[in-house]
């Protein structure tokens, strides 16, 4: 079998259930249920065997240790983490504690764990931690995108203790040994995304009759990859991926953040036609996020090179899907906006106006 961290969160979950879509190997997923978790995304495997929850912070060494004896995974899978940008501004020190302190907690847990394996099973074990390229900062607009070998330069909070957690997990291989795989993916859309990140948020915002927040000029820069196609590429690093080496994950897709905006209101415009009007005319410059990285683009060639992995969804196709899942699976947003997250809201974009 093998254990998840974070499998109740976007990507998480999305990665478990492809997972036990194709596989009939368990796992077993460890997840705190922060705000961002969600185990409602994951009630297609309530009955399931094959599905073991245990709700459980990663920081917490004693327990995972535990776990890791009781299940003896062949495999941890590390995508636990807080993740949003904007959160990590108003409050770093929760990013610090799970990124950076959980992150050490997890590599103890299975380094205790590995060094006690034997034979093949020691060998073959690995720690495949789901990194980020936000740890590489930002771009110029004519730079080369993000290559394994592009130098560090974390400029949020968030990307610098998802850093801070790469070099744990280098350190723990370099110093003991430990098997580890590192990916940087750029970023993901598509279902049980949180409704803070930006396609999700704007599908909502739009569907609900409220400005579209585009921060700053909207011109900033990212390279969008469907979940499905991240999943996809995990699960090649972990079946060929070598020992100690780094793999980035990306889309070849560089769209603006008003590009992104625009095609989702046209795709809504098409899917769920207002009565009058289109849903552009909802969009709203509003002041743009401190320390905004311009552009991040991921050179995938190594990958593609060495493991033979490829997105299968153009943005077109895995937009189109993306919208569509959210229309249909309005109680999945419904349920989880909670009290809090309407707070978050508030104070969020009421300092935006
Ligand atoms: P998410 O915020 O949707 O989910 C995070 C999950 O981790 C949640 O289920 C939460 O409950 C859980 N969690 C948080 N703190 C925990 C703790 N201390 N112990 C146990 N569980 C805890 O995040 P996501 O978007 O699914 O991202 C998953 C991983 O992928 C993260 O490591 C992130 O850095 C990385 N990543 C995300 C993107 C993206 O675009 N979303 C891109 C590249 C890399
Ligand atoms: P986000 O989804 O938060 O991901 P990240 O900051 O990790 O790249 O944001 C994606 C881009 O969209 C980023 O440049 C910030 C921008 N953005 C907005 O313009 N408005 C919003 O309301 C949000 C949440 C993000």
């Amino acid at each position: 079998m093998i254990l998840v961290t974070g499998g109740a969160g976007f990507i998480g979950a999305n990665f478990v259930l492809g997972w036990l879509a194709e596989h009939d190997e368990a796992v077993v997923n460890v997840d705190k249920l922060t705000y961002a978790g969600n185990l409602g995304t994951l009630d297609a495997l309530r009955a399931d065997p094959r599905h073991q929850f245990v709700k459980a912070d990663i920081a917490d060494a004693a327990i995972l240790q535990n776990l890791l004896v009781k299940y003896r995974p062949r495999a941890v899978l590390h995508f636990a983490a807080e993740s949003h940008v904007d959160r990590s501004l108003h409050g770093p020190a929760d990013f610090v504690q799970t990124n950076l302190v959980g992150t050490f907690a997890l590599l103890e847990a299975a380094r205790a764990y590995w060094v006690r394996l034997k034979g093949a099973e020691q060998e073959n074990f690995r720690f495949l931690h789901i990194s980020t390229d936000e740890v590489y900062g930002s771009l110029a607009p004519d730079a080369p995108p993000f290559c394994e070998t592009t130098p560090y330069a974390p400029n949020s909070p968030y990307a610098a203790t998802k850093a801070g957690s790469d070099h744990l997990v280098r350190a723990y291989h370099h110093s003991y040994g430990l098997p580890v795989l590192t990916t940087h993916c750029s970023n993901n859309y598509g279902p049980y995304q949180f409704p803070e990140k930006l396609i999700p948020l704007i599908i909502s915002h739009a569907l609900a009759g409220k400005p579209l927040p585009v921060y700053g000029d909207g011109k900033q820069v990212r390279d969008w990859l469907y979940v499905a196609d991240h999943c996809a590429a995990l699960r090649a690093v972990l079946a060929r991926g070598c020992s100690g080496q780094t793999y980035n994950i990306g889309g070849w897709n560089e769209k603006t953040n008003l590009e992104v905006v625009h095609t989702l209101c046209a795709l809504l415009d098409r899917l769920r036609p207002k009565s009058s009007g289109s849903y552009r005319d909802q969009v709203t410059f509003v002041q743009d996020r401190p320390g905004h990285d311009r552009r991040y683009a991921i050179n995938a060639s190594k990958i593609e090179r060495e493991l033979g992995w490829r997105p299968a969804h153009t943005f077109e196709t895995g937009l189109e899907e993306t919208v569509r899942w959210y229309l249909d699976h309005s109680d999945w947003v419904h349920q989880i906006i909670s009290g809090d997250y309407l707070k978050w809201l508030e104070t969020q974009y009421a300092q935006r106006a």
